[in-house]
């Protein structure tokens, strides 16, 4: 059973404080334990009644509460990670200040643990240089920016300001407490290590079409790939993400293509590639696609007892986008492969390194084995991961995002 890690979650007076409570939730769901501390003006947008029950403990919001137990700072030291959603443009400029005028800000100041926040405002006071500069002064100091997202706004305006989804903010704020150095280990630096790159991560799998109705695809969910990119923005990068008929929901604060057939998967990751300083290809694509795609749908009454499809190679984006590579571009491939034998399954990987050209290939089972289905569409993984000249430079089991963070790890 693992050790439950204490989680404070901050909450300041947006009207995203409402979607905070799913975040409090998810943290208890996974096990830890957390401590709420909300500003005055939070609790005009979400009661604490509703926090207590969520987060199975009191909810503090005074400073001059409990200072017998010098509350003020106890909070913070205690913390093994401490996220604020949402974190309005008020609570970002004190957070650049250093102010400790509350509850809140005392428990950041008198903490050292690793500090997540998740911006929420209106898009013009997420563009104000005042606003621009203090999360500079944040991102400069190693603290992690989740968000915004660009949508849909608190009145009838959408832009960028959303807070980002719960669910991505919890992913990444604990792949943020995963990745902290043990005790002995080198400073939190490394959290941030892909702070200013784009990463481009192609997720999910091809459908390629064969009339209005009907595609020939594959089985991935795309939770791997979503997973990539949750861990990337965690590390600090500028995420794009081509993503094809995910099954899982996509991060708002990485900037994502939609395509649905390897051809529109080669259009948006050559486009993208053209500014991307890493490209991971964890989709599934299609290697072959029907030669002719039927205007209207394929009928039995014409076709008859059998139907024989006749299919084309697709380009292979990975072999092609490594041929094309700039100078210092990071390219890394997957290799799903249905091989149970582990010595054949790496002889497999290394020929494939070579046919396609990219810098690492992550190499994984998939399939069906004993009533299992491993790999595709599945919570966890177990993967290995090869250099350009066969060598194994990695290799972890655990769920999709300690497997994400392990990739990432191979990333000069
Ligand atoms: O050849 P295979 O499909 O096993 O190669 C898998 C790797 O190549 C994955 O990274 C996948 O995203 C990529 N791929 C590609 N274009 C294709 C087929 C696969 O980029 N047409």
């Amino acid at each position: 059973m693992k050790t439950p890690r204490t989680i404070v979650v901050g909450i300041t007076g947006g009207i995203a404080a409402y979607k905070a409570v799913n975040v409090v939730r998810a943290f208890v769901l996974n096990g830890d334990s957390v401590h709420v501390v909300a500003t005055t003006a939070a609790l005009r947008f979400v009661g604490k009644p509703t926090l207590e029950a969520i987060s199975r403990n009191p909810v503090h919001t005074d400073l001059y509460e409990g200072v017998a137990e010098v509350r003020h700072v106890s909070i913070g030291q205690g913390a093994d990670l401490i996220v604020v959603a949402p974190a309005t443009a008020n609570t970002i400029a004190k957070l650049a200040a250093g102010l400790a005028d509350d509850l809140l800000g005392n428990t950041i100041l008198a903490s050292t643990a690793p500090l997540v926040i998740a911006p929420a405002m209106h898009t013009e006071m997420w563009n104000n240089p005042a606003t621009v500069a203090n999360v500079a002064v944040l991102r400069s100091r190693g603290i992690t920016v989740v968000g915004p997202g660009i949508g849909r706004l608190t009145g009838t305006d959408s832009g960028a300001g959303r807070m980002e989804e719960p669910e991505t903010i919890v992913a990444v704020a604990l792949a943020v407490l995963d990745r902290q150095p043990s005790a002995g280990e080198a400073a939190a630096s490394a959290v941030q290590d892909l702070a200013g790159r784009h990463v481009l991560i192609s997720a999910g799998g091809t459908r390629e079409p064969l009339d209005p109705v009907r595609f020939l695809g594959n089985r991935s969910s795309g939770k791997q790939g979503v997973a990539l990119a949750q861990a990337a923005l965690a590390r600090g990068a500028t995420v794009t993400l081509v993503a094809a008929n995910l099954e899982v929901a996509v991060p708002t604060s990485v900037t994502t293509v939609l395509v649905s057939s390897a051809l529109e998967m080669h259009e948006a990751m050559t486009l993208a590639a053209e500014t991307a300083e890493v490209i991971i290809m964890a989709a599934a694509v299609a290697d072959y696609r029907p030669k002719t795609v039927q205007l209207g749908k394929i009928k039995k009454e014409d076709v008859g007892d059998t139907l024989t499809l006749e299919l084309v190679k697709n380009p292979d984006i990975l072999a092609a986008l490594s041929a094309a590579r700039r100078p210092g571009q990071q390219i890394i491939g997957f290799a799903a492969e249905t091989e149970t034998d582990a010595d054949r399954l790496l002889v497999l990987g290394r020929d494939k390194i070579i046919r396609k050209g990219c810098d690492y290939l992550v190499v994984n089972r998939v399939g069906h084995a004993s009533g299992e289905t491993v790999g595709f569409g599945t919570e966890r993984n177990a993967v290995t991961v090869l250099d350009r000249h066969g060598v194994i430079v990695n290799e972890v089991s655990g769920s999709k995002m300690s497997v994400a963070n392990c990739i990432l790890d191979v990333i000069g």
